[in-house]
């Protein structure tokens, strides 16, 4: 098997530190890459700085067109790296090849968004004091943008941090998860067929040490990081004059409202939220995790989940039918199993689940989980759901309200009153109405509140983030 090789300004390289990826569901290797060594990571991130101007004053249609072509490549091995997401991180094959098709969307949107990527006309004659001047802002990249990404969606949260950066002209040092950096650096190789400057990006694979050490560093003005929230306010903290964008976690709820209790809408509800309260073991940032159902329907509708959860299929990642794989590793599983235990020991009680295999934990449905409980206040990040009875919309705002995190809600409603009072009252980045928390395009501005995070991705609101304005004033114009 040939050594995978990351990329310093471009180029392909490789260390004699390597670093083997195994697969999730049975630890075989998948490929072999190698860490950044300490010149490697000097050489990306100085030729980032020196790329600065160079990268920032490309014509639109030079952006546009590298982002199509990565787009366009994405999709045409599509196959072959869904089959490499699923490798490296035992999410289920329909899963992955969801991600592909969401990355290379997401490289899309940057394509197009940069060619729209203006600024915008100022009047000034408002006040007789601007009388005879004009203001035109534009908005101009920070400066390199570092980049860190989770292993949860290797491929497509990759593609949220390189897109932007390229549509905006900013070079990127992009370190991927540790455990699944194979898609990031096959994004590596199709980057390389392109015409962008050699420095404006790198994709790293380093530790957890030099990484610390890439968030320090001057050069790299802006830190663009997804990850778990203790990480993520550790950076916010380590360096407070930088430009922080962090993507963290949340412990998402879906609240069903009385005008949705019909037999129908009940089974529609309980299946999406099987689906995406356990799919891809539980480990996606808006994965269900807290369910608040009216009273009243509450019995009927646990038996509704349970059913749908137990219809899941469960096992081998690469089959075609599996819903549920590993988590990414055993430490993730039994973490989960000791977070379900706790809660068992404090009186919850498992309707379906808490069974684990290796790093295969069953769907876990719990009802009367106490509120202090880890699977309730903290983010599960595993195949877990919990269910309450709530008596009125009121208390089911509250209730979702009731959390440390606040990244999307989903609001299962047909009332367009109720629709928009969950849009004022609940403190999250988005509300999804109709659908779980868990629905994401990719062109949406996508963050959260809370310890979720601060800043917005999304290609536009991203590209947003990337950029300052600067603002120019022409002395001498009338409109
Ligand atoms: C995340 O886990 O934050 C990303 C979720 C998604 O992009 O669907």
């Amino acid at each position: 098997m040939t050594e995978v090789p990351y990329w310093v300004a471009g180029k392909p390289s490789t260390s004699a530190t390597t670093l083997d990826v195994r697969h999730p569901g049975d630890d075989r290797l998948v490929a072999t890459t190698s860490l950044a060594t300490a010149p490697a990571v000097e050489a990306a991130v100085s030729s980032a700085a020196l790329a600065r101007e160079e990268t920032a004053a490309l014509p639109a249609h030079v952006r546009a067109a590298a982002l199509t072509h990565v787009s366009t490549q994405l999709t045409a091995r599509g196959e072959e790296l869904a089959h490499l997401i699923t490798g490296e991180n035992g999410k289920p094959i329909r899963w992955a090849r969801t991600e592909v098709a969401r990355a290379a969307s997401t490289f899309r949107w940057a394509a197009e968004e940069s060619r729209r990527w203006a600024g915008d006309l100022h009047r000034l004659d408002t006040d007789a004091a601007g009388a005879g001047r004009l203001a035109l802002t534009r908005r101009v990249p920070r400066g390199p943008v570092l980049g860190i990404t989770p292993f949860n969606f290797p491929l497509n949260l990759v593609a949220h941090k390189v897109a932007p950066a390229i549509a905006v002209g900013a070079p990127i040092v992009l370190k991927p998860a540790p455990a699944t950096p194979l898609s990031a650096l096959a994004l590596g190789e199709i980057l390389a067929e392109t015409d962008l400057p050699a420095g404006s990006w790198s994709i790293l694979p380093t530790s957890n040490e030099v990484a610390a050490e890439l968030v320090r560093d001057p050069r790299l003005p802006v830190v663009s990081f997804t990850g778990s929230a203790e990480v993520g306010w550790g950076i916010r903290d380590a360096v407070p004059r930088k430009h922080i964008v962090l993507e963290l976690g949340g412990n998402a709820a879906a609240v069903i409202c009385a005008d949705y209790t019909a037999d129908a809408d009940l089974a529609s509800a309980a299946a999406r939220i099987a689906t995406f309260g356990m799919g891809q073991a539980g480990q996606s940032c808006i994965a269900v995790q807290r369910v608040l159902v009216p009273r009243s329907h509450y019995g009927v509708f646990v038996d509704l989940l349970v059913a749908e959860v137990e219809r899941l299929g469960v096992g081998d990642p690469f089959d075609a039918a599996t819903e549920v794989g590993p988590l990414i590793d055993v430490a993730a599983a039994r973490r989960v199993e000791q977070w379900v235990g706790e809660a068992v020991a404090a009186g919850a009680v498992v309707r379906t689940g808490a069974r684990r295999v290796g790093d295969t934990v069953a769907p876990t449905v719990l009802t009367d989980v106490p509120h202090t409980a880890k699977v309730y206040r903290e983010e599960v990040f595993g195949p877990v759901v919990t269910v309450d009875p709530v008596d009125s919309f009121d208390e089911a705002m509250t209730a979702v309200n009731d959390s440390r995190f606040g990244l999307q809600a989903g609001v299962f409603t047909r009332d367009l009153r109720l629709a928009f009072l969950a849009h004022a009252r609940l403190e999250v980045g988005a509300v999804i109405v109709g659908d779980v928390p868990s629905f994401r395009a990719d062109q949406l501005p996508y963050g959260g509140v809370k310890d979720s995070g601060i800043g917005r991705e999304g290609v536009r609101s991203a590209m947003h983030d990337l950029t300052d304005d600067r603002v120019l004033v022409l002395t001498g114009v009338d409109l």
